[in-house]
């Protein structure tokens, strides 16, 4: 891969599951990117925890902004580009990550690129949720690197420190990524340009 600049990048997990199985992919994820010199800022709804969407950040006045929700959207905001990492629940996005992406304006989503890194433990990979979460970022603007990852039987291909060796994994883990540093890179001097940075 060729080198590039190094990008800000944020990745929000879908699942709130004690044990989950995204932890390893999550880790897989952000060490390949920290190997190509990206800084990510990982977003956990285990951690930050956002209630069911009454007031969009958007909808609120200034005095009556949580820091929480201020300093995640900075945080969105600064990002030259987004991974989702999630499973998939009964053939849907979890409500961990769609009430989390809903909580933040398409202003500080757009023009950035997404990468939709979903997962299963059966055979099926979470390629449902993926295409929902192609619709939503489109919707917010973003495009989204294509091909998504989409990873069956994670507790088989992936221990729990994040480590694999399966083929289907890794290239498609670098091929997401060569996505993200081209978009990211590209959109990153549009935005400079028309000033949205
Ligand atoms: C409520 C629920 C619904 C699920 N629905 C699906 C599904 O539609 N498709 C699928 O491939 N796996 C499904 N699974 C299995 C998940 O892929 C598996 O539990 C996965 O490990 C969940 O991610 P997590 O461990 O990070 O929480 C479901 C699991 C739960 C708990």
């Amino acid at each position: 891969m060729q080198d590039v600049d190094s990008l800000n990048l944020v990745m929000i997990l879908g699942s709130l599951r004690e044990g989950r199985n995204g932890e390893r992919v999550a880790r897989y994820v952000s060490e390949q990117l920290a190997k190509r010199g990206h800084r990510v800022h990982i977003l956990d709804p285990q951690e930050i925890k956002l209630p069911l969407l009454t007031v969009p950040f958007h909808f609120r006045k200034a005095e009556d902004m949580p820091t929480l929700l201020a300093e995640t959207n900075r945080k969105i905001k600064e990002a030259d580009g987004i991974v989702l990492v999630s499973p998939e629940n009964n053939r849907a996005a979890p409500p961990a990550i769609t009430n989390f992406i809903d909580h933040f304006p398409p202003t500080s989503y757009k023009c950035k690129p997404t990468g939709v890194v979903t997962y299963s433990t059966g055979i099926y990979s979470g390629i449902v949720c993926a295409q929902q979460l192609v619709t939503m970022m489109t919707e917010l603007g973003s495009p989204v690197i294509p091909t998504p990852v989409c990873i069956p039987t994670v507790h088989e291909s992936m221990d729990p420190a994040g480590r694999t060796n399966n083929e289907h994994i890794v290239n498609n883990v670098a091929k997401m990524i060569k996505g993200i540093e081209w978009y990211g890179d590209a959109m990153r001097s549009q935005r400079k340009k028309f000033g949205l940075l």
